[in-house]
């Protein structure tokens, strides 16, 4: 069955229209979004897809494919969170309102093809895809940065979960064929145009099929540390420090663990910059070696790393790949592995070797070229 045709099976009559919102694989640039610093991550094909009608009596039935049983119904003058995946759209009608927006109920059937915890952000891709056809359905007339914002004050406040911005901008902001430049300090944003074909390469993903969970508290320490550093340096945010000033600014901090959170920030914006400039240049082939010194940043000085990651990074570049680092929140999800496409095959068949040698899950290994951003599919 089609979303559309589920969706009249639920409710018993036909969707306002279909939005579509994808996930995302973050190119470089791992917690600076909470430090007002650079990311770039690009939207994959994976999507979650929700088919709305508008309903102006309060009620928001809300189902989703992965879930069995009757839609949920709630009330939007009356949300609280449930601790489940629903928190995830109510939130987003709740931060609407919550922002003086009218918003006054949704019947809401969910597919999505984004997996969960791989680190892929299923979440951003279920709040971006609401807010964008409540957004619609209602004439909000917000941009989509304004979008972002929403979600992720939904994700902060009403999940609980003290993400950055990166995630709901990648899925909302992004084009196909291009990664997204943010600078989140100011919301500002560039399209950098990633085709990597074009250079005879090929990204690989590869879930290592380790959940990883960012409310168990490990992501909000990080993030305290982080605000701690900031603090002690006198700027508002790590962003502040240049690369020139490092060694003198670590200098100033007695705290190792302090110490090693703000050289990641510091070194990972730095690196971010050098992505951006080698691209503009055309050689593509020289991100490589950043991505995999982002990938020892994140294991030896942010500390997120987990041994799947690091076995999927260590494996890849043994087997000829020119780059490979953990991308999103870290504890499990997804590495990314930068290759010539001829090797591919070869790299991703000694990833699985290597998995299966050291007793792991096997890992699901699939190419990601940039897609689309959140839109309107009928
Ligand atoms: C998660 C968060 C993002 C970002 C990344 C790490 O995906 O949702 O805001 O902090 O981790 O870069």
């Amino acid at each position: 069955m089609t979303v559309t045709e589920t969706f009249e099976s639920l409710y018993g009559h036909a969707p306002d229209g279909v939005w579509a919102a994808p996930g995302r694989v973050n190119l470089i640039g791992e917690h600076t979004d909470y430090n007002d610093g650079f990311v770039m991550p690009f939207a994959l094909p994976h999507t979650a897809v929700a088919a709305v009608r508008r309903r102006d009596d309060g009620v928001l039935r809300l189902h989703s494919a992965d879930v069995e049983g009757a839609p949920v119904e709630l009330r939007v003058d009356e949300l609280t969170p449930s601790g489940g995946w629903t928190d995830y759209v109510a939130g987003v009608a709740w931060a609407l309102r919550d922002a003086g927006h009218t918003v006054g109920g949704a019947d809401v059937h969910i597919e999505s093809t984004v997996p969960t915890g791989a680190g892929l952000s299923s979440s951003a891709a279920l709040e971006v895809v609401t807010a964008l056809a409540l957004c619609e359905l209602y004439e909000l007339g917000l941009q989509r940065w304004q979008l972002a914002r929403l979600c992720q004050r939904a994700e902060n406040v009403f999940v609980g979960a003290p993400t950055g911005i990166m995630d709901q901008t990648a899925s909302a902001c992004c084009t196909d064929g291009h990664a997204l430049f943010l600078d989140t300090r100011d919301l500002a944003q560039r399209q950098v145009p990633f085709d990597l074909a074009a250079h005879g390469l090929c990204l690989l993903v590869v879930d290592t099929q380790v959940k990883h969970a960012h409310s168990d508290g490990e992501y909000g320490k990080r993030r305290a540390g982080c605000e701690t550093g900031a603090d002690r340096l006198g700027v508002t945010a790590l962003r502040d420090i240049p690369y020139e000033d490092l060694d003198a600014a670590l200098d100033r901090l007695d705290d190792a663990e302090v110490r090693r959170l703000v050289r990641h920030i510091v070194t990972e914006n730095r690196r971010v910059e050098r992505v951006i400039d080698l691209l503009a240049a055309g050689d593509v082939r020289a991100i490589g070696p950043l991505l995999t010194e982002g990938h020892a940043s994140l294991r030896d000085d942010f500390r997120i790393s987990c041994p799947e990651l690091d076995l999927a990074v260590d494996t890849a570049l043994s087997a000829g790949a020119l780059g490979a680092r953990m991308t999103g929140g870290g504890f499990g999800g997804s590495a990314i592995v930068l290759v010539e496409a001829a090797s591919a095959e070869t790299v991703s068949k000694a990833l699985r070797a290597a998995f299966e040698t050291a007793g792991f899950r096997a890992p699901r290994v699939f190419t990601a070229t940039p897609a689309p951003g959140a839109r309107r599919v009928s």
